[in-house]
């Protein structure tokens, strides 16, 4: 039979180290909940230690889901695993990921530890947690640049700690698929006891060897692969496991391995990864990207038509991009929008399709054609519960100015909390520009904006316009998204949903309304 390989997905974790990217828990748990349905094995729901907030969510995903086993990341220390015992050890089916960095850079540079320094914090935190959780995976931080003789010693000693996976990362993106190879094979002959527990790999994409890397750790035994949805993550980002599960999947002929993903979900939860995170998927990244499976060239094209085989390696309903259909009507019901929901594989209560339903008729009076992307996207953007959401756009008038280029913008925006309408007045080089300031003006608020991306969801010059935009404050990022036919509308309500997310992490600012 083919040997298994793991999925481990660290997209709330290591994921949410992008810049710029912060997930509130609402939005994990909507992440998690999707990972499940791929069939991910194990999901890194955070770093406990971060915050209380992270903890909390790293509980809330790990209570959130089934199948998959949560863990949560923990440096060696003490209270790092105290965050993470206090967060999981009552939950079923959670572990705790402990990790130390083991090359001599980060010895001598970072950590000012000698070799024996690291083994003895090593061994003393996986014992520790060892005593709250029977799965404790170890990682060398930078093992990838760390001596065979020191890697194979800090493995033997964490096993014989209590540790059931060990996984050496390239952190930096550094390796070869040949050496990676080598110190797998190295560290797993050298270390006693490794033959009682599972190797993972974890590789960066810093000179865009993560692929290849990961896959050759699989040919060199490890049975669990660590990475992100889209590939996305700390610079320039994690192995996207898609492609890995794409690539096992349709080269079973040759790797011959098992694994639990589901192919087919893989469209949504990309998807779904990329409208809350507010990354662009490239047009041309493998398996996912919009021209994935795009035949432009007569050559291609009449082969195509031919046979698909002839340039399709793997087809687009394989990896769950169904053929987008015109949907429902103005007239069409709240049963026939279930309906469709449930057709793309979307299950959905009475209490979210009443709100959603509004939504779509809404929709439905400002736009002809209604397309599965719209109402995917209505579904998938509605409010967040957990967020502060302090203020609501309500509306905005617009003026040119005299000199025939700036515009002067009026908004208003609701205070949820006392429902005052408050009033703000900004000057700006075009539209958008002046109801930022407006809205600044109004909140007496002081942030920079630092991101700004616009793109319609679907078909035609009607089609919904889906703003994210990213905001500074001090040192700390925040994200905001929003969709709406009118993309001005569109782009006031990402604006201050960035603005609220702002807000709740700041409890005890006053925000001063004028
Ligand atoms: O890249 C890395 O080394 C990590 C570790 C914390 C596992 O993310
Ligand atoms: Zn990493």
């Amino acid at each position: 039979m083919a040997e298994r390989v793991y999925f481990f997905d660290t997209t709330l974790r290591d994921g949410e180290q992008t810049p710029g990217v912060s997930l509130n828990q609402e939005e994990k748990v909507e992440i998690a909940l999707r990972l499940e349905q791929l069939g991910i094995d194990v999901i890194e729901a955070g770093f406990a230690a971060a915050s209380p907030g992270d903890a909390e969510a790293v509980r809330a995903v790990a209570k959130a889901v089934t199948k998959p086993m949560v863990v949560s990341l923990a440096r060696a220390n003490k209270a790092d695993i105290d965050a993470v015992v206090a967060a999981l050890s009552d939950v079923d089916n959670t572990g705790i990921h402990v990790f130390i960095a083991t090359s001599p850079i980060h010895r001598e540079k970072k950590l000012l530890m000698t070799k024996e320094q690291v083994v003895e914090q090593a061994v003393e935190c996986v014992s520790y947690a060892a005593k709250h959780f029977s799965h404790v995976e170890f990682s060398c931080e930078d093992a990838t640049r760390t001596e065979l003789e020191f890697l194979a010693e800090v493995t033997e000693k964490v096993i014989e700690a209590g540790a059931t996976v060990i996984n050496l990362p390239d952190t930096v993106g550094y390796t070869t698929p040949e050496e990676y190879i080598k110190m797998f094979t190295y560290v797993r002959e050298h270390a006693k006891g490794a033959e009682n527990v599972r190797f993972s790999c974890h590789c960066h994409d810093d000179l865009g060897m993560a692929v290849s890397n990961s896959i050759a750790a699989v040919q060199a035994g490890v049975t669990q692969v660590e990475g992100c949805v889209n590939g996305i993550g700390e610079r320039a980002g994690n192995v996207a496991l898609e492609e890995v599960a794409a690539l096992l999947e349709t080269r079973k002929d040759y790797y011959q391995k098992e694994t639990g993903i589901n192919l087919k979900e893989i469209a949504k939860t990309s998807k779904l990864i990329s409208r809350i995170t507010g990354i662009s998927i490239p047009p041309n990244k493998a398996v996912v990207g919009h021209n994935a499976f795009a035949h432009s060239s007569g050559i291609h094209q009449d082969g195509v038509i031919k046979d698909k085989s002839t340039y399709e390696i793997m087809t687009p309903e394989s990896v769950g991009f169904l053929e987008t259909k015109l949907v429902l009507g103005k007239l069409s019901g709240r049963n026939a929008l279930k309906q469709r929901y449930e057709e793309l594989g979307y299950s959905i209560g009475a209490e979210e399709l009443k709100e959603v339903f509004k939504k779509y008729k809404e929709l439905a009076d400002r736009k002809k054609e209604i397309f599965d992307e719209d109402i995917i996207a209505l579904l998938e953007t509605q409010p967040s519960k957990s967020n502060v959401n302090v203020y609501t756009f309500k509306d905005v008038s617009l003026q040119v100015l005299p000199n025939n280029k700036d515009y002067r913008a009026f908004v208003n925006i609701e205070n949820n909390q006392d429902g005052t309408v408050i009033e703000g007045v900004g000057e700006g080089n075009g539209p958008v520009d002046a109801i930022y300031k407006g809205i600044d003006q109004g909140l007496n608020i002081d942030v920079e904006l630092i991101d700004y991306t616009i793109k319609s969801i679907s078909k035609g010059k009607d089609s919904i316009g889906e703003v994210h935009v990213k905001i500074k404050h001090g040192e700390s990022l925040y994200q905001g998204r929003a969709i709406n036919v009118d993309i001005i509308f569109a782009s006031a309500s990402a604006y201050i949903d960035a603005i609220n997310r702002f807000v709740s992490t700041q409890q005890n600012v006053e925000i001063v309304n004028k």
